[in-house]
């Protein structure tokens, strides 16, 4: 309609567009602040840091008050999550949705609230929870006048199945197909944990060696071709990440857009491929690459890197720990440019 619209005056359809072009790729790198330790800056440091980096959003894992009223004011955009403690009370109860919308989003007018995750990587009997927890957030959200914050939920690769090639994915579980339905009807994107490093991981660990260090890693060397879609891959997160919108498209959902809400390499904890340089090497390439988009999308991809910190209280494997971008005291622990 805008294009037939505008369809004689050619010069202002080409300025627009071209403009249209810059505030999409601005947004396309936030870094999550995971706070599972005991030894990080002050809140209002963390934001400062954030500020003279440059990094310009966020995604936070609770209503963290410390970090809300200091982002206030700041134009960093957030993605902050329902804890998945809260899912289902949420789910249950409208009022407790609109309790918790009031308390943790109203109350802060001075935040630039982008997206509610609702639950992160939910397993198991709780991820019946999610939809219902969904819609109540996104009608308190409507209520209060807020419907420019989206709501979502944040899923684990796992949640995808058949993924190689791409042009295979699939949602695994049933539970997916109306989440998405309704992210369709909102006009919200799926939230998607991408990590090229497990992949490569387990593919070294269980001694298959498919995946090839230079392909986890943004560098130059391998190109797989997808007999399915046509496309040719040079990485494997845009293969990743490409067989999501073909498990949307499968689930009928074409429309819905993918935010990778976490991405991240650890720079050491003892595991293949742990290093501060292949660390260096993947999120210095994530940074430079998602401006870009996907083989399917080839459009600035919203990515969030996991994470600003080292986190020392991360339970699990050690490299949990060492996926920080910066030590707790705000030294780099490599040096990336944003
Ligand atoms: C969410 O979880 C927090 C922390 O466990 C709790 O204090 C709060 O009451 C919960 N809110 C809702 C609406 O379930």
């Amino acid at each position: 309609m805008a294009k037939m619209v505008f369809a004689p005056m050619l010069p202002v359809a080409v300025l627009l567009g071209t403009l249209a072009a810059f505030p999409a790729a601005v947004h396309s790198i936030g870094v999550c602040y995971g706070v599972v330790a005991n030894n990080l800056p002050q809140a209002s440091e963390v934001v400062q840091l954030y500020r003279s980096k440059g990094i310009d959003s966020m995604r936070i894992y609770f209503a963290d008050a410390d970090a809300l009223k200091a982002l206030s004011g700041s134009n960093i955009g957030l993605i902050m999550d329902v804890g998945n403690g809260n899912l289902s009370s949420l789910a249950s109860s409208p009022s407790a949705a609109a309790g918790w919308v009031r308390d943790n989003v109203q109350a802060y007018p001075g935040v630039s609230f982008r997206y509610i995750a609702v639950g992160n990587e939910v397993q198991g009997s709780d991820t019946a929870n999610i939809l219902p927890a969904m819609r109540n957030i996104n009608s308190a959200l409507a209520a209060a006048g807020l419907s420019n914050i989206k709501v979502s939920t944040s899923v684990r690769f796992d949640a995808f199945a058949d993924t190689f090639p791409p042009s295979r994915g699939r949602f695994k579980d049933d539970y997916m197909t109306p989440i998405a339905s309704f992210l369709a009807t909102t006009g919200a994107p799926l939230l998607a944990n991408v990590y090229p490093y497990f992949a490569y991981k387990d593919d070294q660990e269980s001694g298959q060696n498919n995946i090839k260090l230079n392909y986890a890693t943004f560098q130059p060397g391998t190109t797989v071709t997808d007999n399915g879609n046509g496309l040719t891959y040079t990485c494997l997160f845009d293969a990743m990440v490409d067989s999501i919108y073909a498990a949307l498209e499968k689930a009928g959902t074409r429309s819905v857009s993918v935010v990778v809400s976490e991405s991240g390499w650890p720079s050491a904890g003892g595991k293949v491929g742990a290093s501060a340089s292949n660390a260096q090497t993947y999120n210095q390439g994530l940074i430079n690459h998602v401006r870009g988009g996907t083989p399917k999308k080839r459009r600035a991809l919203e990515t969030y890197i996991f994470a600003m910190f080292d986190e020392n209280k991360k339970p699990g494997d050690e490299i949990e720990q060492h996926f920080g971008l910066f030590n707790p005291d705000k030294s780099p622990s490599y040096s990336i440019s944003f």
